[in-house]
């Protein structure tokens, strides 16, 4: 069986406590879209430890994570993130594909270059422009770097083609040399993942695919252009790894019980006043890759809703329950009104002010839910508004999360 975890709001829902706390089920994981943008936050026992670009199921022995095509890496970050996991003495089983693309250093620079003009509220990890020279047909994959000569003619046009922007600022000798050392020591790790994939599945091993995002910062289905460049959605999982859409057997929609979202864009549910501040203070909604702090707002059914359309979410996992708990009143978003009429969420909508959320008020359960194990020890009112969601969402929920670790977790 071959599970796909996807997060369902604007990112940050909790994917990497559920990768973690699932992986050990499956042999390989695998991070398919996005780079180092992500911040997948994994809580064992007190080790807190942030995934960025390696799988987060990789703390678990024997597991394989695997990066694959439809990642962007940046060497140098890729080699940080691991000698600060062999500093806690983990060394990770890893597989990276020969077809991801490099971040280049002058890709970090434009994502500043545009930021200023555009704004969009990016990561500044250069992922935007790494994949405008992926779809551009001018990116420089792993596998370039195997013929120095080869990269360094494609480097050297890159710099004439960006010529415009960089100006003097890069030197193609000082990235020459630091990206041919880096790659000495990523080529142990390459190989053609697409391959390993699909013999796992025609060997019946199962694959857990782990999202970075969300849905609705999809580059084509989220609040355009306050997106990611990526495909967040299942479809990223396809076109991102080489396997068949037909061999991903389950979807898991993540959502937190609340919504979050860092940098621009629309956000019709968001809170300005107290009760933003303090769902910030008890979520510690803090960006786990940039340390911004996450705008807050009540959670949006919707867009949850769209999301769950569209990735065909067989199965749900409510996060961050607990943070809803001294709230004495809990409000969910159910419809939208544009002029007085209902609208559903659509990505092309230009004017978001324009957008009434209508809500509906629950009671709150007012007390500590943090070490509640199993689902009927809920608080009456936690159920109600657990039960809510999937009745406006049409899709059972399998795990509430009730705090970080992972035994925190509630099987329904
Ligand atoms: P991701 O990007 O989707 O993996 O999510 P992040 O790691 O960026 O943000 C989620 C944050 O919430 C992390 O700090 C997690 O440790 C934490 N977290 C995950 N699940 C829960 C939960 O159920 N309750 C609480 N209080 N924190 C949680
Ligand atoms: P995880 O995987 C939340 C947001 C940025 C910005 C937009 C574009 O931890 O859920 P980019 O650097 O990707 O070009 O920025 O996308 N963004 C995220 N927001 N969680 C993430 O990842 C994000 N990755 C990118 O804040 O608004
Ligand atoms: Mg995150």
């Amino acid at each position: 069986m071959n599970l796909a975890i996807i997060g369902l709001q604007w990112g940050d829902e909790g994917k990497g406590k559920i990768v973690d706390l699932l992986a050990k089920d499956y042999n390989y994981i695998v991070r398919y879209q996005g780079g180092n943008n992500a911040g997948h936050t994994v809580d064992v026992d007190g080790f807190e430890f942030v995934f960025h670009l390696l799988p987060s199921g990789v703390l678990h022995p024997k597991k394989i994570g695997v990066i694959s095509d439809g990642v962007v890496i940046n060497p140098k970050e890729l080699l940080k993130e691991m000698a600060l996991l062999e500093e806690k003495g983990i060394t990770p089983n890893l597989y990276i594909s020969l077809g991801c693309h490099l971040i280049m250093p002058y890709h970090i620079f434009i994502d500043g270059v545009i930021e200023k003009n555009q704004k969009i509220g990016t990561t500044m990890r250069g992922i935007g422009p790494a994949y405008i020279d992926r779809v551009g047909r001018c990116g420089i994959r792993m596998a370039d770097l195997l013929d120095e000569k080869l990269f360094v003619e494609k480097l050297e046009l890159n710099l004439l083609q960006k010529e415009y922007i960089l100006k003097e600022e890069f030197k193609q000798e000082e990235i020459r040399s630091e990206y041919l050392s880096l790659f000495e020591r990523i080529k142990p790790y390459l190989v053609d993942t697409r391959a390993v994939l699909n013999k796992a599945i025609a060997d019946s091993e199962p694959i857990l695919f782990e999202g970075a995002q969300g849905t609705l910062l999809d580059i084509g289905f989220g609040t355009y252009p306050y997106v990611t460049s990526s495909h967040t959605t299942v479809g990223g999982i396809s076109v991102g790894t080489g396997i068949p859409a037909n061999r991903i057997s389950e979807i898991m929609g993540v959502i937190k019980a609340y919504t979050t979202r860092v940098g621009e864009g629309p956000f019709p549910t968001e809170l300005k006043e107290d009760t933003g501040e303090n769902l910030r203070m008890k979520g510690r909604e803090y960006g786990a890759t940039t340390g911004r702090p996450r705008r807050c707002g009540w959670l949006d059914l919707v867009a949850a809703r769209y999301a769950t359309e569209v990735n065909g979410v067989n199965s749900l996992v409510i996060t961050k329950l607990d943070v809803l708990s001294d709230l004495p009143k809990i409000k969910v978003c159910t419809e939208y009104r544009m002029n007085g009429k209902p609208c559903e969420f659509q990505p092309w909508i230009s004017d978001w002010s324009e957008i009434e959320p209508v809500y509906i008020e629950f009671p709150g359960w007012c007390r500590d839910i943090g070490n509640i194990k199993e689902y009927s020890e809920l608080p009456m009112e936690a159920r109600d508004y657990l039960e809510a969601i999937e009745g406006v969402l049409g899709v059972k929920i399998s795990l509430v999360s009730v705090g970080a670790r992972r035994d925190q977790t509630i099987k329904l």
